[in-house]
């Protein structure tokens, strides 16, 4: 028997006024696309915004339905759109930030275990990290430079060949 073990960094920054202008530009844009995630259900609105290597910026948000299995998280939305508008460009980084109607965002969240699945799937797809950038409307800030470093020993494409 012998162990092994799986240790990833992240940057830990205290607000957004720590960030380069253009990462602080991504964050704040993601807060603004809260307001459209369509979240009735839950009334937890979620923003993501992209910035693609081909320059193009890419938006996503929560978008919910009656039949709750059948809705869809913003990163998943994002990276919808993101492969269909622009396919095979990578994504250099992506910025997540959310509202809640309860009140309170101030901390980061991070991606749920099916999104988690799908940014590694295209971060394997184009050859290419996607640098997350999670926070809320205020409060501290995490930068992970690697959104698969989440999803430990994953299920990839690699199994199916
Ligand atoms: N949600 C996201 O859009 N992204 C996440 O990273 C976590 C959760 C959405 C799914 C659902 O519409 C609502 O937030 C509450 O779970």
């Amino acid at each position: 028997m012998k162990k092994d073990e799986y240790k990833f960094s992240f940057d830990i920054y205290d607000s957004i006024e720590e960030l380069t202008e253009e990462d602080a530009w991504l964050l704040n844009e993601a807060r603004e696309v809260t307001e459209n995630a369509y979240a009735p259900y839950s009334g937890f609105h979620v923003g993501a915004v992209a910035k693609l290597a081909n320059g193009e910026i890419v938006a996503g948000s929560n978008q919910e339905n009656a039949s709750f299995p059948v809705g869809l998280c913003a990163e998943r939305v994002l990276l919808a759109s993101a492969s269909s508008l622009y396919p095979n460009v990578p994504i250099e980084s992506m910025a997540i930030s959310y509202q809640a109607d309860t009140g309170g965002s101030d901390h980061p969240i991070s991606p749920c275990g099916i999104c988690r699945q799908s940014l590694q799937e295209y971060e394997g797809r184009v050859k290419h990290p996607i640098r997350l950038i999670l926070g809320g409307m205020e409060g501290k800030v995490y930068i992970i430079p690697k959104a698969s470093s989440l999803l430990p020993l994953a299920f990839t494409s690699e199994e199916l060949k």
